[in-house]
């Protein structure tokens, strides 16, 4: 379908702070209730591109250390490729690491990592916790979003939208329409453009972001511990035929064990479903519902066809609100 597609800037996204006077706003600003997106303004911390393009560009060429990474981690593995073979996923390479993965990881890969799981904790220190505290502002008062943020339920991704060894190097599909599950996810662009962000007011419509924005998105368990004060962002990535581009992303969730309901005294804006409202399910059930749906989306699970009913995104809406 085509959309109409508008670069914003950064400097032109007017947001309501109302923010506590301990927030840093030099470092970071806040995400809005208008919409769905946030800057962090001149980040202090910069994502390590040429040694993430050399990372890719090294396990391309030596699958023995694909393998040896991926037995880290033999339930899904940490670099996916399914685009090698697959056309109609999205076009991209990923490499997924979590805080509590690293450790398992061969000490050559550790090695090699080192400049890059750096940078993610670096990012992780610098941002994290403002970011919460202006999610808790967002929810209402006396609300603390930082309690249900206790275990480092964070993941570390690589994307590599490359122009080799892909199945379909025409495709404009880097990564399809899909909202994140977690709080929210800071994404670092190598300056290229390709990130898109659906206008909440013109579904359909997506909004350009500049290449070298560094970008704060908000996610599924955001609106749902919010009450729905906080809107989640539909986002994609178009490829461009012939251009590499890199990103590096990091994912803020809540603590598996929290339950998938409005926080302790939020009051919702929205009504959510008997399911969600109940508190009967808790953050990793969740967790394993969107999984499946991206991972089939990203080419590396398969879902028997009786089995997809909608969009990713139709099946949640329908799942959390009444
Ligand atoms: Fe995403």
């Amino acid at each position: 379908m085509a959309a109409s597609v508008a670069t914003i800037s950064p400097i032109n996204v007017a947001l309501p702070h109302n923010h506590q006077e301990d927030v840093d706003t030099t470092t970071t600003t806040i995400l809005s209730p208008d919409l769905p997106i946030d800057f962090i303004q001149d980040p202090t911390v910069k994502a390590p591109f040429e040694a993430i393009q050399r990372l890719f560009d090294h396990l391309r060429s030596h699958p023995s250390d694909v393998d040896a990474i991926n037995s880290a981690y033999p339930k899904r593995g940490i670099l996916k490729t399914a685009a090698v073979l697959n056309p109609k996923s999205d076009q991209k390479f990923t490499f997924d690491l979590s805080p509590h993965r690293v450790d398992c990881l061969p000490g050559e890969a550790q090695q090699r990592l080192s400049e890059i799981i750096t940078f993610f904790e670096a990012a992780a220190s610098a941002y994290v916790e403002d970011l919460l505290s202006a999610c808790s502002n967002l929810a209402g008062p006396g609300v603390d979003m930082a309690k249900a943020h206790t275990n480092r339920n964070w993941n570390f991704r690589l994307c590599d939208y490359a122009t080799e060894n892909i199945a379909n190097p025409e495709s404009d599909n880097g990564c399809g329409a899909h909202t994140d599950y977690g709080t929210f996810t800071i994404i670092f662009q190598d300056g290229t453009p390709g990130l898109e962000i659906e206008d909440p007011s013109a579904p359909t419509g997506w909004s350009l972001v500049p290449g070298d924005a560094t970008i704060v998105l908000a996610g599924w368990c955001a609106a749902i511990l919010s009450g729905g004060r906080i809107r989640a962002a539909r986002h994609r990535v178009r490829r461009v035929p012939g251009v590499r581009r890199l990103s590096a992303v990091l994912f803020v969730a809540p603590d598996l064990d929290v339950k998938l309901t409005p926080l302790p005294g939020v009051k919702p804006v929205r009504p959510f479903t008997e399911r969600i409202s109940s508190g009967e399910e808790d953050v990793a059930w969740f967790k394993e519902v969107m999984g499946k749906r991206w991972r089939h989306r990203e080419g590396n699970e398969d879902i028997p066809e009786g089995e997809l009913t909608g969009s990713q995104d139709d099946d949640i809406n329908k799942l959390v609100w009444a």
